[in-house]
């Protein structure tokens, strides 16, 4: 990793007074969770997208989507947060109100390490939703247990509290998420490949918006020319460099805490 760019990166962090950073699979990576789009690894190269996770694909064989989904929870129970989950949840501790951090991950790492807020942006792998509208018989007495468990009345039927392509991200996660991104100095971009919208779209707003954009992912990405700097390594060895490094906030200029977020 190239000594220069971590050490102007961390005078960049040591600047901003509000920063937003927007995580993808790869922060998981190093805790045994699967990327998407990795081309040997990544659960798009062994699945079929359109096939397990749309609502199309769900209704047409839900016990196979269902299935699906809970070999993906099961998988998570004995997973651990990283170094790298632990890093943000440590720096945003350490600075309250000045980290925002949104992700597009589904498995709770962040929660599970700490992290004081976290906006996400696609749900999440272990809440369950009504597929359909709920009427007073779904909500009178607990699902019948299936594989999806339905409503005992109507046959509505319980999916996976996840985002699926083709659908609206939550409303207020996608606003805060873009507010922050409109109004950060700076935007860290952790393991992601900058496919998806309109989470990608997150870094452009930023960079826009003039904030700094920087780029930390072991491969090249398609939001690449957006960034300030791109460090080629990997989510928890760079974030425990460059956030268990940066300057105490008691050591920075008073006057530069007073104007933060409130989480
Ligand atoms: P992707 O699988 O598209 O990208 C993962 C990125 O992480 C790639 O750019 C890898 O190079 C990088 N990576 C791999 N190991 C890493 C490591 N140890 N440290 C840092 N980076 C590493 O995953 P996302 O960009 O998160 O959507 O995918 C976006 C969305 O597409 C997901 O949220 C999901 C998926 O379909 C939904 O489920 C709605």
């Amino acid at each position: 990793m190239d000594k220069a760019t971590i050490d102007r990166v961390c005078q960049w962090l040591d600047e901003a007074r509000r920063l937003v950073v927007l995580t993808g699979a790869g922060v998981s990576a190093e805790s045994g969770v699967p990327t998407f789009r990795d081309v040997q690894t990544g659960l798009w190269a062994r699945f079929s997208p359109e096939e397990l996770a749309t609502e199309a694909a769900f209704r047409s064989d839900p016990q196979r989507v269902w299935d699906w989904y809970q070999h993906r929870r099961d998988a998570l129970l004995s997973v651990r947060p990283n170094a790298g989950h632990m890093a943000l949840a440590h720096y945003a501790l350490r600075h309250p109100g000045k980290l925002m951090l949104v992700t597009q991950n589904v498995d709770g790492l962040h929660q599970k390490a700490g992290q004081p807020h976290t906006v996400t942006l696609h749900g999440d792998i272990a809440a369950d939703r009504w597929l359909d509208e709920p009427g007073a018989c779904c909500m009178a007495q607990p699902p019948l247990p299936g594989r999806p468990p339905r409503c005992p009345v109507c046959g509505n039927l319980r999916r996976p509290a996840v985002v699926w392509f083709g659908e609206a991200l939550p409303a207020d996660a996608l606003a805060s998420a873009e507010r922050a991104a409109a109004d950060c100095h700076l935007m860290l971009v952790v393991g992601t490949s900058g496919v998806v919208y309109p989470a990608a779209g997150l870094v452009h707003t930023a960079s826009l918006a003039g904030a700094r954009v920087v780029i930390v992912n072991p491969e090249a990405t398609v939001l690449d020319d957006l960034a300030d700097a791109c460090i080629r390594g990997t989510s928890a060895g760079t974030l425990v460099q460059l956030l268990e490094t940066a300057t105490p906030p008691d050591m920075l200029d008073r006057k530069e805490r007073t104007d933060r977020w409130i989480p």
